[in-house]
């Protein structure tokens, strides 16, 4: 732990006002560093001077934009291993995984400087009558404005980066709040960017408490506003006002495998082990509830008890755990207690363990009543609940039975089975041949119903932040 607080980013400045937020090691539970944490008058002082790089960010080239997400590409890459290692520690993440992380950091960034110089518009052709003759149309994409950015603890570097890297391409100053338990990816971000020339004002990364960053939500100065994380989401949505609102907010997500999964049954026991446990849970993609055709099940469940009760737990720094702690105790006890409720109304546990403190073993249940939280909630934890269906549409519409319509995945050898689901799963993505947890950055990702609203993936974010302005000529 350095003896110096870790500033925060405010107006694209370092300040150490204090070192009020100490971060911990999600495994160990050391503290790691200290850092500077934001109050009320700071984050307004960063709206202020975002609002006030609106015209300079707006006025950076296209290319300009892009050299500044080039240089964050080359600096991560040169901070790789330190940015992995960071990561383990403030997340608990496995180190594989927050290599994986890394690189997926670096994608998002390289995708949006590609995008920076991709921004276009469309000539309209306006002569639909004999009274619009001689009129022609065109539009361009202009940025919205100040984006106020949240994010959650799970991915501290790329759904930061998700947010962070298209305001940047589209011309967006921005406040960032990362969440409080792992501020320190988000906070190294901001050191990059501030070796580059963005103007003044164009970047705050400010960690705070939700009280305190009121103003990232409810301020009029800011023009979208951007949410990862749980339901809390819909009430920011509420105090947004007249902001443009992304959400992002999770999921029970749920895999189908087909009576032919059209796959290797090996192929689908490990595609199921990591959606569902990898970095114990903890996404909002991760597989939740496996429905499995009822010929398939006899021969999955045994497969799946023994690869999940082979999975290794522990320190994240070591090279081969697979499911690390969760981020705290609390989180831990309350899956576990949901986990008990499951059981208390009949599930039966087929694998998975007594918790030690944060750590709990991945779970793996079958005949979880229909009302338990296991089913009808987000677990964000290393647990799975499995499931028998006898016909492909009772398996659509068991998916269906959800408040939330994240991403869903569907093993199946038929094509018509896969453009059924398609067609009806009630959600933003439906991945077929892997589970919902597959996620490339440049793809649209976003839910329906509870799980939010909008789309993120490099252009779609700048699709949100920015929008067409039109240009309308009448021949002289
Ligand atoms: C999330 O948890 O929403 C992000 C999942 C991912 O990016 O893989």
């Amino acid at each position: 732990m350095t003896a110096d607080p870790r500033p925060y980013w405010l107006a694209n400045r370092p300040v150490a006002p204090n070192g009020d937020l100490t971060v911990h090691d999600k495994y160990t539970r050391e503290p790691i560093a200290r850092v500077a944490l934001a109050d009320a008058a700071a984050v307004d002082q960063a709206i202020a001077a975002a609002h006030a790089a609106r015209g300079p960010m707006q006025a950076l080239p296209p290319d300009a934009r892009r050299d500044v997400l080039e240089h964050c590409v080359g600096r991560f890459r040169e901070r790789e291993e330190e940015l992995a290692q960071l990561l383990c520690a403030e997340a608990g993440k496995p180190i594989r995984d927050a290599r994986g992380e890394v690189t997926r950091l670096i994608d998002t960034f390289r995708e949006a400087a590609a995008e920076a110089t991709r921004i276009g518009g469309e000539v309209l052709e306006l002569q639909i009558s004999p009274r619009t003759r001689g009129y022609r149309g065109m539009t361009k994409r202009v940025p919205v404005g100040v984006c106020g950015l949240i994010t959650p603890f799970n991915f501290p570097l790329n759904l930061v980066a998700h947010k962070v890297a298209p305001a940047i391409a589209a011309g967006c100053p921005f406040v960032l709040k990362p969440a409080e338990k792992t501020p320190l990816g988000a906070l190294l971000i901001a050191e990059v960017l501030a070796e580059t020339d963005l103007p003044t004002g164009a970047f705050s990364v400010l960690p705070c408490t939700p009280d305190e960053a009121s103003a990232i939500v409810e301020d009029d100065r800011i023009a979208l506003l951007s949410f990862t994380g749980g339901p809390v989401g819909w009430d920011l949505k509420a105090r947004a006002g007249r902001k443009k609102v992304v959400l992002e907010l999770g999921g029970n997500a749920a895999c189908i495998v087909d009576a032919d999964p059209g796959v290797p049954l090996d192929r689908v026991v490990e595609r199921l082990v990591l959606g569902a446990y990898y970095q114990s849970g903890q996404s909002c993609i991760s597989v939740q509830r496996i429905l499995v055709h009822r010929s398939l099940i006899d021969e999955l469940r045994p497969r799946l008890v023994e690869a999940v009760s082979t999975l290794c737990m522990g320190d994240p720094r070591d090279e081969a755990t697979f499911v690390g702690p969760m981020i705290d105790e609390a989180a831990a006890q309350r899956v576990e207690s949901w986990i008990d409720e499951a059981c208390a109304g009949g599930a039966t546990r087929l694998v998975g363990g007594p918790r030690d403190r944060h750590l709990l073993p991945p779970a793996l249940l079958e005949n979880v009543p229909h009302e338990a939280k296991l089913q009808r909630c987000e677990a964000f934890g290393p647990v799975a609940v499995l499931e028998p269906f006898n016909e492909f549409d009772a398996a659509l519409n068991a998916v269906n039975d959800s408040a939330f319509g994240l991403q869903a995945g569907v093993f199946t050898g038929r094509l018509e089975h896969a453009m059924r689901a398609w067609d009806r799963l009630v959600v933003g993505g439906v991945i077929v041949g892997d589970v919902p947890s597959f996620r490339v950055d440049t793809m649209p990702y976003g839910g329906v119903k509870a799980s939010g609203l909008g789309r993120e993936g490099v252009r779609y974010a700048i699709e949100d932040m920015t929008e067409s302005r039109l240009l309308v000529i009448r021949d002289p």
